[in-house]
């Protein structure tokens, strides 16, 4: 199952991807915890590329291709021979994340990207956890990160508030893959909500593949 983790920045999808891996490992199953942009030698040359730097080093169409670029190579080196395998992937945001922080600039960009997602990647996540949280408190935390790569949190609070509305508007167009959760309350009741949605997803999806029962300690 390819699993994805979406959100605007410092809504804790990191904290929660590492939470989650480590439970559902605990129960048994092998999971591969990612990133995006990332999560290959090659895709974290790229991540540096677009996450470093003034915010007008690039057109919102040449990140569309840089962001396209680097999730090919992580496709194709870490995520479909995981996927394969039969492994579980847990991936810190993937293509909702151009939808939006691209796709949101200017009316016609979100169609550029679906079309190069179709033409250079094809693959859609199975499930998609949106944790959700007020902007404000979404970007305090992520500014309070020591950290370089604070080239999209620049755009502030405004920005953000932006994309917010457009990860729950793609919840709402993509009803049956995502589901929101509230990432305003402390980190455990996150994770509670974020690993029984997920484990609840599993177990269906075992059952639907032919399965009586799912392989996972108990
Ligand atoms: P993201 O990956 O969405 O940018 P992180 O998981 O890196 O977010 O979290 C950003 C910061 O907020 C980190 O310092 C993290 O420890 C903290 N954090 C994460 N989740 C919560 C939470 N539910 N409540 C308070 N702080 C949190
Ligand atoms: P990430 O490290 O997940 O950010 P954060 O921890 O602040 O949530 O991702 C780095 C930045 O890259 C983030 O600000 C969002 C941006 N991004 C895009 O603009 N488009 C994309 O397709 C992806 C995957 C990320």
């Amino acid at each position: 199952m390819f699993i994805t983790i979406e959100g605007t920045d410092g809504s804790g999808k990191s904290t929660q991807a590492h939470l989650l891996s480590e439970r559902l490992r605990q129960d048994g199953h092998d999971v591969v915890q990612t990133r995006e942009p990332g999560g290959t030698t090659g895709a974290e040359l790229i991540r540096s590329l677009v996450t470093q730097g003034d915010v007008d080093r690039w057109s919102a169409e040449t990140e569309i291709l840089l962001f396209t670029a680097a999730r090919r190579d992580h496709l194709e080196r870490v995520i479909d021979p995981a996927l394969a395998r039969g492994q579980t992937v847990i991936c810190d945001r993937f293509v909702d994340s151009t939808r939006i922080y691209q796709g949101c600039k200017h009316p016609d960009l979100r169609q550029l990207v679906d079309s190069l997602h179709e033409l250079m990647i094809q693959r859609e996540p199975d499930l998609t956890i949106l944790v959700d949280v007020d902007p404000a408190a979404g970007l305090h935390r992520a500014l309070t990160r020591e950290s370089q790569e604070t080239r999209f949190e620049t755009l502030g609070e405004a920005a953000q508030t932006t994309m917010r509305s457009g990860f729950l508007a793609l919840a709402s167009e993509f009803p049956n893959r995502f589901i929101t959760i509230n990432g305003t309350r402390n980190i455990n009741a996150v994770c509670d909500d974020v690993y029984s949605s997920v484990s609840h997803a599993l177990a269906m999806r075992h059952i639907s593949c032919g399965h009586s029962k799912p392989n996972v300690k108990r």
